[in-house]
């Protein structure tokens, strides 16, 4: 049941102090890769979430790198497509990018002009909500193509960094929280 598959997500998550930073508390979500069960948890869980909230979904948009370990995997679920938003210089013909600060960090986020059609209804999906500086440039991005975001995925937020205001009105929905 839902429960236990969020026990069994919550369970495959580990926690590295001071990486990649000093007071960065990095949560490392590859023991959930590793377990079939975990993975297997993790999709269930968000496919039972949009199925409940979205009548019609168009596209999942993964964010770089790791959104794009569960984005293809809920797309297939769901019979539908998926697009990458990458970080700048690695995709090629035209793009259009947006620039953002993240937890430890700055970085630009790319995606391709011809990636997402007008009034197509994406969700967007990462592994986890920080400062929520790498959704809001996926956001700013898909608004800039036009696209109908219906809301976001993660697997991990972490709540004292209040991502969720920052993104206002883009819905986040998450298994574990922190
Ligand atoms: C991490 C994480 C999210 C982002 C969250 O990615 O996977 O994408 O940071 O932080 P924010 O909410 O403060 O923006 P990172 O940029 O480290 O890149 P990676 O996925 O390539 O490791
Ligand atoms: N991305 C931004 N902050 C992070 C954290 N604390 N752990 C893992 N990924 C992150």
């Amino acid at each position: 049941d839902t429960q236990s598959k969020l026990q069994l997500v919550h369970a495959h998550i580990r926690a590295f102090p001071d990486f990649p930073k000093k007071g960065i508390l990095f949560r490392d979500i590859c023991p959930i890769l590793k377990d079939p069960a975990a993975l297997k948890a993790v999709i269930d869980l968000f496919e039972e979430h949009v199925r409940k909230n979205y009548c019609h979904v168009d596209l999942i948009v993964g964010l770089d790198a790791r959104g794009f370990l569960f984005g293809p995997l809920l797309a297939q679920r769901l019979g539908v497509g998926f697009v990458l938003v990458r970080k700048k210089g690695k995709l090629p013909g035209a793009t259009v990018s947006v620039a953002y600060d993240l937890e430890y960090g700055k970085a630009e986020a790319e995606i391709q002009e011809d990636a997402v059609i007008p009034g197509q209804k994406v969700l967007l999906i990462d592994d986890l909500l920080a400062t929520g500086g790498t959704l809001f440039a996926a956001y700013e991005l898909m608004k800039k193509q036009q696209a109908e975001v219906l809301g976001s995925l993660v697997v991990v937020e972490l709540k004292e960094l209040n991502g969720i205001d920052k993104l206002r009105p883009l819905s986040v929905f998450s298994l574990v929280q922190y």
